[in-house]
C-alpha cells in the first residue's frame, strides 16, 4: 500500500514541479535570501492534517488547515487515508493561504516543509510537493523538525504571553510525544525526559475511546471535563523515575474500572460522562503538572512553555496559570491557533532558518523518525 502512496507522491511531485518549472528561471539559484521582505511559504503534512501557511518575518498573514474527518469513523488515523486526503489537499490549501496572505507565488523567498517526525506517507506528499514548488519557483527549501517547531511555535509576532528567554523549559504534549526540553538556543535542545509509552494525547484519545467518543477524544474529554467534579473518582498515577512518564498503565486501569461499573450498571458511562472526563483529565494533568514542577526544582528554570495539540486543553492551561500565580514561574501557552499541528509553526522555523542560509537540497528526504535534538 505504501509503494502505491510512494509511487502516487512521487508522480504528483514531478508533475506539479514540472507544471510550475515552465514559469520558473531554468536554473535553480537560491537568489531569493537577497530579496526584502521575506516571505515564507510554509507547509505542514506530518499526520491527518493538511495546512500552508504564508509569513512575512515573524508575522502570520495566513494559516490554512484542512482536518481530515475520514478517520473518526476507525477511531483512530489510517495512514492510507491520510496519505490520500493530503494529496486531495494540498494544492486548494496552498492556493487559499496564497490568496488569504494576497501574495502571488513569485514573492515567496523560501519553502519551508515539515520533514518529519510523523506518518512517512504522509510526510512524502509534503515533502515531495514543497521540493517540487520550491524548484518550480527557484527558491531555496528549508526542511523543519515538527516538534521544534511545536516549541518554537512561541517566537510568532502577537503570541499574548510575548516570547520566551533562553534558556527555557519547553513541554510537548501531543497525540505523538510527550517531552520535557531544555531549550538553550532555536536550535539548541535537550530532552530531559520522555514517555516511555503513550504519548499524552494517546491517552486522553484512548481513555476516550473507552468511554465510546469519537476520535481524537482529547476535545471532547476536555469539553465534558468543563462541567463533571473532577473528584468523582480516583485513577492511580504512575510511579516514574525521574522527568519520564508513562500513560499506558492509566489507559488500562481505565478500562477496567469502565468494565467494572458497566458490568453493574449498563447506563453508567452516560449517566456519569461529565464525571468521569473530569476525573481522568485531572488525573492526566496533575502527571503532567508533577513532572513540570519536578524539572524546575531540578534545573532552577521557572520560565515553562507548552506546545502541541494537549496545549489547548483548559485543564494544562488553568493548571500553569495557576503556578505562575503560585510558584513565581512565568508560562507560555500559545494561541489556540498554534497549538493543534498548523504550518504557522513551520513559518517561523522557516524564517529563523532563513536567516541563517541553513537550506537544504532537493535530495532530502521525509523522515519518520526525527529527533526533536537532530538538527
Ligand atoms: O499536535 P497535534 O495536533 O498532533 C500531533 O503532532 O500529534 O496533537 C493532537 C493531539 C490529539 O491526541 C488530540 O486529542 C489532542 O492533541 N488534543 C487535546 C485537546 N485538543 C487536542 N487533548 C486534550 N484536550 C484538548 N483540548
Ligand atoms: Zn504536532
Amino acid at each position: 500500500m505504501i509503494t502505491r502512496t510512494v509511487l502516487t507522491s512521487i508522480f504528483l511531485s514531478f508533475l506539479i514541479g514540472s507544471i510550475c518549472f515552465t514559469f520558473a528561471h531554468p536554473t535553480f539559484i537560491p537568489n531569493s535570501v537577497e530579496k526584502e521582505p521575506i516571505y515564507i511559504l510554509a507547509i505542514e503534512s506530518s499526520c491527518d492534517d493538511t495546512s500552508a501557511a504564508i509569513l512575512n518575518h515573524k508575522n502570520v498573514l495566513s494559516n490554512i488547515t484542512a482536518s481530515q474527518k475520514i478517520h473518526e469513523e476507525y477511531g483512530g488515523v489510517v495512514p492510507e487515508l491520510a496519505s490520500r486526503a493530503h494529496q486531495q489537499n494540498i494544492v486548494p490549501v496552498v492556493h487559499q493561504a496564497l490568496n488569504k496572505a494576497n501574495i502571488d507565488k513569485k514573492l515567496i523567498s523560501a519553502i519551508a516543509f515539515t520533514r518529519g517526525p510523523g506518518l512517512m506517507g504522509s510526510l512524502l506528499v509534503g515533502t515531495s510537493f514543497a521540493k517540487s514548488l520550491a524548484l518550480g519557483l527557484d527558491v531555496p527549501l528549508i526542511e523543519v523538525n515538527h516538534m521544534q517547531a511545536h516549541i518554537l511555535a512561541h517566537f510568532i509576532e502577537g503570541q499574548e504571553d510575548g516570547i520566551p528567554e533562553f534558556p527555557f523549559l519547553a513541554m510537548t504534549i501531543s497525540g505523538g510525544h510527550t517531552q520535557i526540553v531544555l531549550v538553550k538556543d532555536y536550535f539548541d535542545m535537550e530532552i530531559l525526559g520522555e514517555t516511555l509509552d503513550d504519548a499524552v494525547g494517546e491517552a486522553f484519545d484512548k481513555s476516550a475511546k473507552i468511554l465510546g467518543l469519537p476520535y481524537p477524544g482529547g476535545p471532547l474529554v476536555d469539553k465534558y471535563a468543563k462541567e463533571g467534579n473532577a473528584d468523582a473518582f480516583q485513577f492511580p498515577k504512575p510511579k516514574v523515575e525521574g522527568l519520564n512518564f508513562s500513560f499506558s498503565g492509566l489507559k488500562t486501569s481505565i478500562l477496567y474500572f469502565i468494565q467494572k461499573e458497566t458490568a453493574k450498571n449498563p447506563n453508567f458511562i452516560e449517566e456519569n460522562l461529565v464525571d468521569i472526563c473530569a476525573s481522568i483529565q485531572k488525573t492526566i494533568i496533575g502527571i503532567l503538572m508533577d513532572k513540570l514542577k519536578k524539572a524546575v526544582k531540578q534545573t532552577g528554570i521557572k520560565s515553562i512553555a507548552i506546545g502541541g495539540g494537549v496545549s489547548a486543553n483548559s485543564g494544562i492551561r488553568t493548571a500553569l496559570r495557576t503556578a505562575e500565580k503560585n510558584r513565581d514561574w512565568k508560562t507560555y501557552i500559545p494561541k489556540f491557533e498554534y497549538c493543534t499541528d498548523n504550518a504557522a509553526m513551520i513559518g517561523i522555523v522557516g524564517y529563523l532558518k532563513f536567516n541563517e542560509m541553513d537550506f537544504t537540497n532537493q535530495s532530502v528526504s521525509a523522515k519518520a523518525r526525527y529527533k526533536i535534538t537532530q538538527n
